[in-house]
């Protein structure tokens, strides 16, 4: 079996397998289709619960230290304010003032224009001032009318010798956009003309609750769903009697107005999140309860949470949690990224912040992070919600009484200079040492936060092959095959009749059928040759198929258990049938 070379556009030959056989579909295509929306069809909504309930059990329901939460979508306006989304979680946007008035994300105007037709043109020109000058007098009156030297030929008199000396494509372009005197333009990649300063333009859509239209019933959907576990924090804690650390972890929808939704279902405006908010205690709390904070080394175990640990422990073993699951569900540990965030690219707040980037077909991009919050959130809504979100810790009160008061004087005095260091002032950190002292304090967290979505994207994008295989003969054909893992495929049996004329073959195939089926998703397929039927179940990633044939019936009642990655077949008795499959499947 020879593996066939990667189709010119990967990602265009799965869109059609996921269109043709019901994975995902574009959202009111009959009117036109609706940009940065999608619709999960029959299979796809298969593979996206089974993705969740993967996550769900790895995350929450197989942990004794973290709880499930499903919140509302919409929730008071506040929650956005206090969050620091209704202030900043905005794109830059500029607008086109020249012919074509198109609106773009200012940062993503050079990507635009990389990927333009424009750019092709440019780059064929460079170094031939005779050719562009020509070109700006003819061709480029239609395919760039917003370019300065379009509108204004006599310039290029003026710029004849620098169009000669230009080896840079993106250099050209600025030059022949640039008006007279005007520096710092940013030129469109459409048609060439300039684009206004970029301006913040907020990504939470908006809504009225209740029936008047009026500015003070302005609420918004959720454009992450971290925000309810906060707003919830007390409430879950409470209710399930824990105590940091412990986490909320929650699976739902969220909305963001992006700019320009691309690259498939990889960024749209309606998407699911998977998240986990981890409280931990401050480093100081673990350091007054444990005399240390476990330093965190390449030789640290990360394997099982200790109490000794500090919040970059917690860190890099939610890191390590994370790759866990995706080496588990079948995405291979070389076909990731880890990406630490320089300090320079970290939010104010945040002590560290790992993505996790997959080599999707238009690129390496973000598949989820995982980012150490401090403890900005829960302050923040403590400050404007006027709830406290401390927690009483007896261990540490207990702790820090038998401390004699030099030590704890030593303590202050180390905690306030290692404060200083990181810019914080000496008074908030006697703030907080003097609350600590009493066993309160406010958790911090580490968030691994992923994209529902983005992981079935990956997930595809991973398991999409076209083999040529040749038969004995010669004969060459093309098996599309979907490698996905078998807790995340969203039929995990194909059950087939050899022959549908033969009534008892056929009612015991049935039967198999019917007693798989109560334990998983499983799929029926009587017509066509057995080959097609393999084909047809491989192409949507079905891992396993059972064919009951003459044997099965007449000689010893075995069935054949067929592998879709190798494609080999083997015997087995129908009394083992299940406990095999419950094997494969279910791990
Ligand atoms: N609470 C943290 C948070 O929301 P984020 O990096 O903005 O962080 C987390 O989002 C994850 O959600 C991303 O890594 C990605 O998987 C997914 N995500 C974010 N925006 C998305 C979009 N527009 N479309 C699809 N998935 C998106």
């Amino acid at each position: 079996m020879e593996k066939k070379e990667a189709p010119k556009s990967a990602l265009d030959a799965l869109v059609s397998l996921c269109k043709r056989r019901g994975f995902i579909f574009q959202s009111s295509e009959i009117y036109g289709g609706f940009a940065g929306f999608w619709d999960y069809g029959p299979l796809g909504c298969e593979m996206k619960r089974n993705i969740k309930e993967s996550w769900w059990r790895f995350t929450v329901r197989d942990r004794e230290d973290v709880e499930g939460l499903d919140a509302s979508i919409i929730m008071h306006p506040a929650i956005w304010k206090a969050s620091g989304h209704l202030d900043t979680f905005s794109d830059p946007m500029s607008m086109c003032k020249g012919n074509c008035r198109k609106l773009m994300r200012a940062d993503q105007i050079w990507d635009v224009f990389e990927e333009s037709t424009l750019r092709e043109t440019l780059a064929g020109m460079l170094g031939e001032a005779g050719k562009i000058a020509t070109w700006c007098k003819g061709k480029g009156k239609s395919a760039a009318p917003g370019l300065y030297t379009v509108q204004h030929p006599e310039y290029l008199e003026k710029i004849f010798e620098q169009l000669k000396t230009i080896t840079d494509v993106k250099e050209l372009f600025i030059l022949l956009a640039t008006p007279e005197g005007e520096t710092n333009v940013l030129p469109c990649p459409n048609c060439g003309g300039v684009m206004t300063e970029p301006r913040p333009f907020n990504l939470m859509f908006k809504t009225i609750v209740g029936p008047v239209e009026d500015p003070s019933n302005v609420a918004y959907l959720r454009p992450e769903t971290a925000q309810a576990i906060f707003a919830e924090f007390a409430n879950v804690m409470v209710a399930s009697r824990q105590m940091p650390p412990f986490g909320i972890g929650q699976i739902g929808k969220s909305f963001r107005n992006e700019v320009t939704p691309r690259n498939y279902i990889f960024r749209s405006r309606e998407f699911e999140q998977m998240e986990v908010e981890f409280f931990i205690k401050p480093d100081e709390a673990v350091e007054l309860l444990c005399g240390h904070v476990a330093p965190l080394t390449d030789e640290t175990d990360l394997s099982e949470p200790q109490a000794d640990w500090g919040w970059e422990c917690w860190h890099k073993y939610w890191v390590e949690q994370r790759k866990q699951w995706l080496v588990k569900n079948g995405l291979p540990e070389d076909s990731f990224v880890e990406y630490w965030q320089k300090p320079d690219e970290l939010a104010h707040y945040a002590r560290a912040c790992v993505d996790i980037e997959y080599r999707f077909p238009f690129g390496v991009q973000e598949l989820e992070g995982i980012a150490a919050r401090s403890d900005f959130d829960l302050s923040r809504h403590q400050e404007h919600s006027g709830k406290s979100m401390e927690v009483f810790d007896e261990p540490l009160k207990l702790a820090v009484k038998k401390l004699s008061d030099e030590e704890k004087a030593a303590f202050r005095a180390k905690t306030v200079a290692e404060w200083e260091a990181r810019g914080k002032t000496a008074e908030a950190a006697n703030a907080f040492l003097d609350r600590l002292f009493e066993g309160r304090y406010i958790p911090h967290v580490i968030e691994p936060s992923a994209g529902v979505d983005r992981m079935a994207l990956a997930m595809l994008c991973n398991a999409y092959e076209e083999q040529k295989l040749v038969d004995e003969k010669g004969k060459e054909d093309i098996r599309t095959v979907l490698h996905l893992a078998p807790a995340i495929a969203p039929v995990k049996v194909g059950v087939f009749p050899l022959v549908k004329n033969k009534p008892e073959l056929y009612a015991l195939a049935r039967d198999i059928f019917k007693k798989l089926q109560r334990r998983y998703n499983c799929f029926w397929d009587e017509s066509g040759a057995i080959g097609r039927r393999y084909r047809r179940q491989d192409e949507i990633g079905t891992p396993f198929c059972v064919t009951v044939d003459f044997d099965t019936l007449e000689k010893d009642g075995t069935v054949t258990l067929r592998d879709r990655d190798t494609m080999q077949q083997e015997r087995i008795s129908v009394d083992d049938l299940i406990r095999r499959l419950d094997d494969l499947i279910l791990g």
